[in-house]
């Protein structure tokens, strides 16, 4: 069997994920609609068959069960972190492998690479887009979404240390993207949720794993202290937001 090797970060976000895994489909609306969104662009790039995908952060599943249900693949690996979602995805896969996208064996000539709310996890995204772009077959699809500098901005301003490594706006991807890789589609539109205080919206985070870089130990005082600052800043009609700030992107190997 092999080894997995994580850094000390990447340990840290498989820790969040698995202790959120139980509850995280059921939560994470804000996934669910960003993962429908990424399958309805993708499908008019994706008329004829996919012989071979591969999906990174499957987690469990929202984007793999639909990609399965509307588009003809033939047949498709997934990956995941954290070794539990191969679970998850079981009836939707032909394949499952654990581990850090950054080093996994991935396939060569594949007609897809996709992935959905994952990718700001990685912080040289730079070097990731090369590496898939060198194991798609000539005509392969990228199907990627991620989230731009403004997610969970309430946060951000708050002080908080649960963002990801690598939000990146929609201008900037071009950017990052290999020269044999041609962009078809770039989107970034907020979704914000509305939480009736500091206690919901913290549970969701961590019923979701995604503020896997935060270890704040919550005392009473605390938690009314930054519901105060947090009401006095972002509140609405004794709401209170948190914004996902969702790109989604659709590139083609020339
Ligand atoms: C927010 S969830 C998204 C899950 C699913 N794609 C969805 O749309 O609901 C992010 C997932 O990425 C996984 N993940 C985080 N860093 C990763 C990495 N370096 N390699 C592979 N998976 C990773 C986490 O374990 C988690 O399941």
């Amino acid at each position: 069997m092999r080894t997995i090797v994580l850094d000390p970060d990447q340990r840290r976000i498989r820790q969040s994920f698995r202790r959120g895994l139980a509850s995280y489909h059921d939560n994470a609306e804000a996934q669910a609609e960003i993962a429908r969104d990424l399958v309805n662009v993708l499908k008019p790039h994706a008329s004829a068959p996919i012989a071979r995908a591969f999906e990174f952060g499957c987690g469990t599943g929202h984007l793999t069960h639909l990609l399965r249900q509307q588009i003809d693949i033939d047949w498709m690996l997934a990956n995941d972190l954290v070794p539990e979602c191969a679970e998850a995805v079981a009836p939707y896969v032909d394949a499952f492998a654990a581990g850090p996208i950054e080093t996994l064996s991935v396939p060569t000539g594949l007609s897809l690479i996709c992935s959905a709310s994952t990718v700001q996890w990685i912080p040289d995204q730079t070097q990731l887009l090369q590496r898939f772009s060198d194991h798609l077959a000539p005509g392969g699809l990228l199907a990627l979404s991620g989230f731009g500098t403004a997610q969970f901005h309430e946060l951000q301003a708050l002080g908080s240390a649960a963002a990801a490594p690598g939000y990146c706006d929609a201008e900037d991807w071009a950017a990052k993207a290999p020269k044999d890789v041609e962009i078809l589609h770039l989107k970034q539109e907020p979704i914000v949720m509305w939480f009736d205080g500091a206690l919901p919206l913290l549970r969701h985070l961590r019923k979701t794993g995604v503020n896997g870089q935060s270890n704040t130990q919550w005392s009473r005082s605390k938690l009314s202290e930054f519901e105060r600052r947090y009401a006095e800043q972002f509140g609405q009609d004794s709401l209170l937001p948190l914004t996902y700030d969702p790109v989604w992107m659709i590139a083609r190997k020339r």
